[in-house]
């Protein structure tokens, strides 16, 4: 069988590696992975390639930054030939970004069939970007490949057809099972001087949050309060360090601001910390798979079972961030939803080989 994955911004990443790695121990598959380009930077796109031992890509599309639209649309130009002259039995397209869509639409105006892996996912809000992604992904997939059971729901309720619908659990959890012993001989905490469970780590990129100055700038001054307290560590996407000024920078005080970290660098600081403050999804799970605690900075999130099992908190408001963060101690056990085991890539594997 041949199995085209499509990939674009660093998130695919992790997802595209315990799929890759299961079908390759399944055997007998032709597998092609095109990268569409979105993510481009080396420390947001080809550091994650080697760092997670995936092939490099077959083919990229090199799309780069654009608008929403123009960026899908160039996904689309390019996508379109590649599918054409390649003609997969399955298209393996992953998450909610650009790409993931893009994909969507040109595989079912072509008649090749597409599997989502992580779909049904949803946060309820249509000002997301990646939520829009979500609903058009999973209303073309002809194979949903769920994370969580509150996606399976999502997803009846939207009508799906549940023969399309198969639960196999969080490929996320694969990644960092496997990537655990690697991580933490990354020394990035020994590297920092930050003590275990001494610090805060950061993420923040997502335009509700980056896009408006004032919002970024109160978000800025309630880090730089934690970092009164304890060491905060902030690796930096792009959009958001293209978005500080010299006031941002000023009100951050002593948070250490760094570059994007590679996948085990960062699963090492994740593991280590007292307190992740993120809007991001995937740490939302990663923290919840081992027992960190999470503030999400976001009014909803499309995770709800790291809200309901695991140890995430919703906390849009930066003052109840600055709180929050201060109260926050490890809790010790991890809990991990059903299906967050290592084996979903496995159980991916299986349903393609079953659907041949
Ligand atoms: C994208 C995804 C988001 C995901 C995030 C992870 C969509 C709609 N959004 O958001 O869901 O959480 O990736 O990182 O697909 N840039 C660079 N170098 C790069 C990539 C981006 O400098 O390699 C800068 C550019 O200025 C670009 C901006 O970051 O305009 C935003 O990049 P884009 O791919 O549009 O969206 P992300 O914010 O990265």
């Amino acid at each position: 069988m041949k199995i085209l994955h499509v990939v674009g911004a660093r998130p695919n990443f992790m997802k595209l590696a315990p799929c890759h790695r299961a079908l390759v121990a399944i055997g007998g598959m032709e597998q092609i992975v095109v990268h569409t380009g979105q993510h481009y930077d080396d420390a947001m796109s080809d550091a994650f390639f080697r760092d997670l031992e995936i092939p490099p890509p077959d083919i990229n599309l090199e799309v780069g930054s654009a608008s929403h639209a123009v960026q899908t649309a160039r996904i689309m130009e390019r996508f379109e030939s590649v599918v054409l002259e390649r003609r997969p039995g399955w298209v393996l397209a992953y998450g909610d970004v650009n790409s993931t869509v893009a994909a969507a639409l040109v595989c079912s105006k072509l008649g090749v069939r597409l599997a989502h892996v992580e779909a049904g996912l949803r946060s309820g809000d249509r000002s997301m970007p990646e939520e829009i992604n979500r609903l058009v992904t999973d209303r073309l997939a002809d194979l949903l490949l769920t994370p969580s059971r509150d996606a399976d729901e999502n997803l009846r309720r939207e009508g799906i057809e549940e023969d399309k619908i198969v639960f196999v659990g969080n490929v996320m959890i694969d990644t960092l099972l496997h990537g655990l012993p690697r991580a933490r001989q990354e020394l990035m905490r020994e590297q920092l001087g930050i003590a275990d469970r001494g610090y805060a780590l950061v993420t923040i990129h997502r335009p509700s949050n980056v896009d408006a100055s004032e919002r970024l700038t109160s978000l800025m001054t309630a880090l730089g309060r934690v970092a009164e307290v304890m060491p905060v560590v902030f690796p930096i996407h792009p959009r958001t360090s293209g978005r500080l000024t010299a006031r941002d920078r000023d009100v951050l005080g002593g948070v250490r601001l760094l570059e994007p970290l590679p996948y085990h660098a960062m699963l090492d600081l994740i593991a280590g910390a007292r307190v992740v403050i993120t809007d991001s999804g995937g740490l939302q799970e990663e923290t919840t798979a081992l027992g960190i605690p999470c503030l999400t900075i976001r009014n909803n999130t499309e995770r709800p079972v790291t809200v309901t099992e695991g140890t995430n908190r919703l906390a849009p408001d930066p003052d109840v961030v600055v709180r929050l963060a201060l109260e926050a101690r490890p809790n010790g056990s991890a809990r991990r939803p059903e299906g967050w085991d290592g084996k979903a890539a496995e159980r991916i594997a299986l349903t393609l080989v079953s659907r041949a």
